[in-house]
């Protein structure tokens, strides 16, 4: 199984008010925020600062594309609060190093952005050599519009970058339609933007889009491959958190009594994420910090919160879905809880886990 790629969307506005009602639109249903090159280039820093504010805890991409100057533009962006800044392919190897070594140095990332770039894999081994290792494949607007489309032979370059080590972010046109297209591909992160945007409910689209790509991506999807034997579906992975936080005596966010059920399509609880209430008494941050603390770095993505007195758990980004991870991701949880002084039936709630995941 390939583990679920993170969704990402991209602001491309030239105003940032509209980009920030956006953001607060889709924010529970996205992992990373872009503010997108002609935002950069209208409102640039301040579009930062201002999307921190309003996403505390979200990954935030400063698209800048950086040319030139590549160790001053990285600490701006780092300053006024992103985690990851694009440094563009044609960029000379001294700005890129300059650049890369700025977001070691403040524990935040640096991604090449392949635009214009011909000789991809030439380019990418230079800068393996720097030690850059995350890179975004992209389809640019203005080639979609000459009426480039993806293809098998995109797949074979990505692949590749894969086998060289590098976390590969895909863009450019991606739509609910597009997906299947890409599901045996390991990408890190897929980028949505004029997908989610332009729909008639960006919240809707965003969150179907996160819904296909946990379940094209855990195998769970008629139209891809079947599972490995020991994954599972995001979908039940999700039924089976909800059955075990309960269990634990949690609430759920959603007022469930009307609800027809998990197996229903008209389920109250889409996508992979449950929200829980956090328990009187316990403070959100610290139970949060304690469950992510008991995973590994890239398990405690799977665990956060958005709003005050409530957290999540989503197994969509959890490295990989299998009951291990599943039991682990709620073991962490009961245990970080009980270590706060709530009394949740471990036990239970796991045989309960157990029994959702082998149905
Ligand atoms: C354009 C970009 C866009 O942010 C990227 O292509 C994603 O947007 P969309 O999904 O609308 O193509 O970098 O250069």
């Amino acid at each position: 199984m390939n583990s679920i790629p993170q969704l990402q969307i991209a602001l491309d506005y030239i105003t940032l008010p509209p980009a920030l009602v956006m953001a607060s639109l889709v924010v529970d249903e996205i992992d990373i925020i872009e503010i997108g090159t002609p935002l950069c280039k209208a409102a640039g820093i301040e579009a930062i600062l201002a999307m921190r504010e309003i996403c505390p805890d979200k990954l935030i991409l400063a698209d800048f594309k950086t040319p030139d100057v590549g160790g001053l533009e990285a600490t701006m962006a780092f300053d006024a609060g992103a985690d990851m800044v694009t440094v563009i392919g044609g960029a000379a190897l001294a700005t890129v190093k300059q650049a890369y070594e700025v977001a070691r140095s403040r524990g935040k990332e640096m991604l090449m952005e392949l635009t214009g770039v011909r000789d991809i894999l030439g380019r990418a081994a230079e800068w393996r050599q720097i030690g850059v290792d995350r890179i975004v494949y992209h389809r640019e607007w203005d080639a979609q519009d000459a009426g480039r489309e993806w293809g098998e032979e995109d797949k074979v370059i990505i692949r590749r970058l894969i086998d060289m080590g590098y976390k590969v972010t895909v863009t450019g046109g991606l739509t609910l339609e597009l997906l299947p297209f890409f599901a045996d591909l390991p990408a890190s992160v897929l980028i949505c933007g004029r997908g989610i945007r332009e729909a008639p409910d960006p919240r809707a689209a965003a969150r179907a889009m996160r819904l296909a790509i946990a379940d094209l991506w855990s195998g769970s999807n008629s139209g891809s491959p079947s599972p490995r034997p020991g994954t599972i579906s995001a979908e039940r992975a999700a039924k089976a958190v909800r059955f075990a936080v309960s269990e634990m005596g949690l609430l759920l966010t959603v007022d469930g009594r009307e609800c027809p059920g998990c197996d229903s399509p008209q389920r109250f609880c889409v996508g992979t994420r449950t929200e829980i209430v956090t328990p009187a008494g316990i403070d959100t941050q610290a139970l949060v910090s304690r469950i992510a603390g008991a995973l590994d770095l890239a398990g405690g993505q799977a665990v956060g919160w958005s709003q005050p007195g409530t957290f999540y758990l989503d197994v969509g980004l959890l490295p990989r879905l299998d009951e291990r991870a599943v039991t682990g991701l709620l073991s962490a949880t009961g245990s970080a809880l009980n270590a706060l002084g709530y009394r949740a039936d471990l036990g239970t709630a796991l045989d309960i886990t157990r029994r959702v995941l082998s149905e």
